[in-house]
């Protein structure tokens, strides 16, 4: 697997800063059934406390937020304050009160021990340098509550071989890596999450325009 290059979180917020707009309208309505996909797999239950981390423009929590229930919470983290305020401005124009935004990194998750029921992440284990892998899974895991749920969605390939994606990443000096690929290769996330001590982990490849994985897993109960 190519590495991600390791670019401090201020130059990837400005560069995610900067591409919102056109991320949105682009990137972003092009995955988005990649998204639906894995919004299949959410076990859900009555008033869960559901966190996304990489909102990005928002399409995703507002989605979830159309199909939960009333008594459900939601919360939001990304790096980009332009990505939060489109998730904002998409969220208050479906009348959906019941959710927070927070600005951060997910290296460092601003919530106590065993607080979500549901973690969904999106395109951004795909940019995360391998080294920091581990600490991210490890900050799920402590999030989520005992029998919680993790849904992984990356960039993904079929198989270990190298393909073009992985090509013209290495090929691209990283800033332009950066703002041409939003820093993201494929990744195979199912071995690392097994790892990092996530029970019944499953990986599922979606072929098509965007070949990607869905990592579904549990924390233990007990
Ligand atoms: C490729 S976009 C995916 C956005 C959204 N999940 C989607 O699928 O449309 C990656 C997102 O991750 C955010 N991001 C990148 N690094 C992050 C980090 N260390 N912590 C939190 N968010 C991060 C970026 O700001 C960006 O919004």
């Amino acid at each position: 697997m190519v590495d991600a290059y390791n670019h401090p979180g201020s130059m990837i917020a400005r560069a995610y800063d900067l591409r919102s707009g056109i991320y949105d309208k682009t990137v972003a309505r092009s995955e988005f059934k990649y998204h639906l996909e894995a919004l299949r797999r959410i076990d859900w239950r009555p008033e869960m406390r559901i966190l996304e981390v990489a909102t990005g423009p928002g399409r995703v929590l507002s989605e979830i937020a159309t199909r939960s229930g009333k008594g459900t919470t939601l919360h939001g983290l990304d790096l980009s304050q332009k990505m939060l305020t489109r998730t904002r401005k998409r969220l208050d124009r479906l009348g959906f009160r019941n959710y927070e935004l927070q600005k951060g990194d997910c290296r460092h998750l601003p919530w106590p021990d065993e607080h979500f029921d549901l973690l969904y992440n999106g395109y951004m284990m795909d940019l995360i340098p391998d080294a920091d892998m581990d600490q991210v899974l490890a900050e799920f895991l402590r999030v989520l509550t005992p029998g919680g749920q993790l849904i992984l969605l990356n960039m993904s390939k079929q198989d270990d071989g190298t393909g073009f994606l992985e090509s013209l990443y290495e090929t691209l000096p990283a800033p332009l890596a950066l703002y041409f690929m939003g820093n993201c290769r494929p990744v195979h996330m199912a071995k690392r999450v097994a790892g990092a001590g996530f029970r019944g982990v499953k990986r599922e490849y979606l072929a098509g325009r965007h070949p990607s994985e869905i990592v579904t897993a549990n924390k233990e109960i007990g």
